[in-house]
């Protein structure tokens, strides 16, 4: 099974064309070539007036009907949206006065600031190590706000743990599977809230991101940032009143960014093709390789970060581009990523 896998995967490599060294998708992903020839097209198209825009706009419904595919979840829960911050902000807004939100303490702030800007109506935000997260859901929480994969140093939520202890309490859980979404399988419908950008490892272009609003949540918050595209019927929403929003999800899309959606929608049709679990077991072999070329323990995540002295200058010299941050250096492995990949960082920092 492992080697049909790996093979599927050499197969599918073909249609990306990264340069030696990319190890980066932690901080953007790499598109396919069928998502790079859909933006090509569609920019050429734009330069000179050939088509009409709805096409491209119809590039959002698909990428939101793959993306329900993908994680699980009826298309009628996903809203489309820009970034994840924007597509948290009417959860936060809809916290009660005094709500307590806790969270990791080294949390991406586009999952933090939300709800520290609640602060004014008296929403509290716990931070706590993430080691320390389920214990510290207790009857006094009323959200707990992660990222299922942190960005810094690629640590794995226990979802499952998380939950339960959120369910015990009675606690909503929002969660943020920007690092996750797209290479580590998970029941996005387990939790109340999961917002995703897709330019990471939805290998997106920029300004795409996907929110799963479960039902129950949903009918308690305000669509602020309504506009013709949360119409019922979009195209009967240019102008002039009554309100007439959609009755799911998608009453808090935003106008979709064309272009970026066109690129969008082929990345996840190919992903799905791919399928996730393949995704999974490349990516993280890989990242196992490389804890291995440097003497560490194997993981489970496809972002790792470990300290080596000279950093910086080793990888920049071998041209390798990962991040690196206080002499820690943040790896990550994508289905475009290969042994020779990981074989040019190790040799660099071992050498
Ligand atoms: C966990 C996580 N969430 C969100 C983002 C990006 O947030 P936004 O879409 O609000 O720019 C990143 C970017 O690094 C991230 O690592």
């Amino acid at each position: 099974m492992a080697t049909v896998d790996r093979v599927e995967i050499e197969q599918a490599q073909k249609l990306w064309q990264p340069q030696p060294g990319w190890l980066n998708t932690a901080s953007y992903g790499l598109p396919p070539e069928p998502a790079w020839t859909a933006v090509q097209d569609a920019l050429a198209d734009w330069r000179v007036g050939r088509t009409s825009w709805e096409g491209w706009g119809e590039a959002t419904e698909r990428s939101r009907a793959a993306f329900a595919n993908l994680v699980g979840v009826p298309v009628a829960d996903v809203a489309t949206g820009a970034v994840v911050s924007q597509l948290l902000a009417p959860v936060a807004a809809a916290l009660p006065p005094g709500a307590t939100v806790v969270a990791p303490e080294v949390e991406f702030t586009s999952n933090l600031f939300p709800w520290l800007v609640q602060a004014e109506r008296g929403v509290r935000v716990r931070t706590v190590p993430l080691a320390k997260l389920v214990d510290a859901i207790d009857a006094g929480t009323d959200l707990v706000a992660f990222s299922l994969v942190q960005s810094a140093d690629g640590a794995v939520a226990p979802y499952d743990e998380i939950v339960a202890a959120a369910r015990a309490h009675g606690a909503l859980v929002a969660v943020d599977a920007t690092q996750a979404c797209g290479w580590l399988p998970f029941d996005a419908a387990r939790a109340d809230v999961v917002v995703v950008g897709a330019y990471k490892w939805l290998m997106a272009p920029r300004g795409t991101a996907f929110a799963y609003l479960a039902p129950d949540l949903r009918d308690r918050l305000r669509p602020d940032a309504a506009g013709w595209y949360a119409g019922e019927d979009p195209h009967a929403s240019y102008y002039g009143p009554p309100l007439r929003l959609a009755a799911d999800a998608r009453r808090f899309d935003i106008s979709p960014a064309w272009f970026s959606w066109v690129g969008t929608a082929p990345a996840l049709d190919l992903l799905a093709e791919i399928g996730v679990p393949a995704v999974h077991e490349h990516n993280v072999a890989l990242a196992n390789r490389f804890l291995a070329g440097l003497g560490r323990p194997p993981g489970d995540s496809a972002i790792v970060a470990v300290e080596v002295p000279g950093a910086r200058e080793r990888l920049e010299r071998a041209g390798v581009r990962a991040a690196v941050r206080a002499g820690r250096v943040r790896a990550s492995f994508h289905v475009y990523s290969t042994s020779d990949d990981v074989d040019l960082a190790l040799n660099a920092l071992t050498g």
